[in-house]
C-alpha cells in the first residue's frame, strides 16, 4: 500500500513536472550561450570568403585580418601560405564581384631599421603568420574577437563596437621603435583616391579618407576614418618622428598627404614612431579606429562616444 501510495505521488510529480515544463520539451538543448559554439573559420578557405573577424550584430565596423589570398573577399585566408597585409575595418561576407571593402588598414613595425626606411606599401610590408604544427596558421577567433601571431613576433587582437574598432599591437619585447602605419588608399582593390589625410604630431592623431570604387557594380563612394593611439598598462608618451608615406617611402615631418601627394593611382597614408614602454615591460599599442561614410570629423566622434576609455576587455 505505501509502495503504491507513492508510486502514484511520484507519478503525479512527473506528470504535472512533465506538463508544466511542456513547452521547454519541444526547445532546444539547454544551450545558455549559443555563441560559444560558433567556429568563426568555417568557410575561411579555398575561396570561401567567409569573414571570421570582430564584428556585433548589425554593426557597421568589421574588423579583420587581411590577407594577399585571390581568395580574400573578406580579406582573410585561413591558409597559412598566404601573407597577412594588414588589419581593416570594413568588411562583406562571402561576396563576388571585385574584393569589397577592406578599407583603413592598420600595420604595426617592430623593427625597421629607421624610419625613412619602413617598407610602407602593401607588397613590401606583407609577412606571413606563425604555422602551427599542424600547418594551420596561428590565428583564433570567437564572436567579437580575433588574434593571430605574425612571423615577425607581433601579437594583433581585435575587437569591434558599432562604428569603430579597437585593435592591440604586442611588440616583441625589446622593441626600441615600435612604428603604427594608417594605411588610406589600399582597400581590397586598391582603389583609394581623392585622398585626404592629416597627422597631429601632439596628439598622434591620424584623420582621413578617400574615394573607392565599388565592388560588385559601377561608381564609387567615399569613406573616412579617424585613429587614434595609446598604451595599455603605460601611459604613450608623444610621437617621437611621423610622417605621410608614399609606396615604399615615408616622408618625415610631413603632416599632410597633401605635402606628398604626387598622383592619385599610389598608395599613401600615414607612419608614426612612438616611444616604447618602460624597460622589462613589453610594449602594447591599441589602436582605437573610428569609421564614418560622412566624414573624418564624424569618424572621430564615433570613435570617442562608443570607445572613450580603449578598454579592450569590456569591448570584446
Ligand atoms: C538542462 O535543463 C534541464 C531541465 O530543463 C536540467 O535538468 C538539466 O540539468 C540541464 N542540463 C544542463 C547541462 O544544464
Ligand atoms: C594553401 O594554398 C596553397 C597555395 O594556393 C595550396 O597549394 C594548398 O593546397 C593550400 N592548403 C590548404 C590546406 O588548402
Ligand atoms: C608572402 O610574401 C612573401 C614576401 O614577403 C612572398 O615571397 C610570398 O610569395 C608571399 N606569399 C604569397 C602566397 O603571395
Ligand atoms: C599567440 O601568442 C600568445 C602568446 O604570446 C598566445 O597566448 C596565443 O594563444 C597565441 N595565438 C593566438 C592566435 O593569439
Ligand atoms: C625584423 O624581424 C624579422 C623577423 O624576425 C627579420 O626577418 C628582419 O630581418 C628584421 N628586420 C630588421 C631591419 O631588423
Ligand atoms: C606632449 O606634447 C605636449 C604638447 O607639446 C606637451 O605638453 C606634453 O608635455 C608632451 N608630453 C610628453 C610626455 O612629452
Amino acid at each position: 500500500m505505501a509502495t503504491f501510495t507513492k508510486t502514484l505521488l511520484f507519478s503525479f510529480i512527473v506528470i504535472s513536472t512533465a506538463r508544466t515544463f511542456q513547452h521547454r520539451q519541444d526547445a532546444p538543448q539547454n544551450i545558455t550561450d549559443p555563441a560559444s559554439l560558433v567556429v568563426p573559420f568555417i568557410g575561411t578557405t579555398n575561396g570561401g570568403h567567409v569573414f571570421p573577424g570582430a564584428t556585433l550584430p548589425h554593426g557597421m565596423v568589421k574588423v579583420g585580418m587581411d590577407t594577399d589570398s585571390p581568395g580574400n573577399h573578406a580579406g582573410y585566408d585561413g591558409n597559412s601560405t598566404f601573407n597577412a597585409t594588414g588589419f581593416s575595418q570594413l568588411h562583406d561576407d562571402g561576396t563576388g564581384g571585385a574584393v569589397p571593402l577592406s578599407n583603413f588598414k592598420i600595420w604595426a613595425f617592430p623593427n625597421c631599421s629607421e624610419f625613412r626606411h619602413c617598407p610602407t606599401s602593401l607588397d613590401s610590408r606583407k609577412v606571413l603568420r606563425k604555422v602551427l604544427s599542424d600547418g594551420s596558421p596561428d590565428d583564433f577567433a570567437s564572436p567579437g574577437y580575433f588574434s593571430t601571431n605574425l612571423s615577425n613576433s607581433m601579437r594583433v587582437e581585435l575587437t569591434a563596437a558599432r562604428r569603430t574598432a579597437l585593435h592591440r599591437y604586442t611588440f616583441p619585447q625589446n622593441t626600441a621603435h615600435p612604428r603604427m602605419l594608417v594605411d588610406i588608399t589600399n582597400d581590397g582593390q586598391r582603389s583609394g583616391i581623392d585622398i585626404v589625410m592629416t597627422i597631429d604630431p601632439l596628439t598622434g592623431r591620424v584623420m582621413g579618407g578617400a574615394s573607392f570604387a565599388a565592388s560588385f557594380g559601377p561608381g564609387r563612394y567615399s569613406a573616412f576614418t579617424c585613429v587614434d593611439f595609446r598604451g595599455e598598462g603605460f601611459e604613450l608618451g608623444n610621437a617621437t618622428e611621423w610622417g605621410a608615406w608614399l609606396g615604399d617611402s615615408p616622408v618625415l615631418g610631413t603632416t599632410n598627404v597633401a605635402q606628398i601627394y604626387i598622383n592619385s593611382n599610389t598608395e599613401s597614408g600615414g607612419l608614426l614612431t612612438f616611444p616604447p614602454a618602460p624597460e622589462g615591460t613589453q610594449t602594447k599599442i591599441l589602436a582605437r579606429v573610428g569609421v564614418s561614410l560622412i566624414s573624418s570629423e564624424q569618424a572621430c566622434a564615433n570613435a570617442e562616444e562608443e570607445i572613450p576609455d580603449f578598454d579592450f576587455s569590456t569591448c570584446s
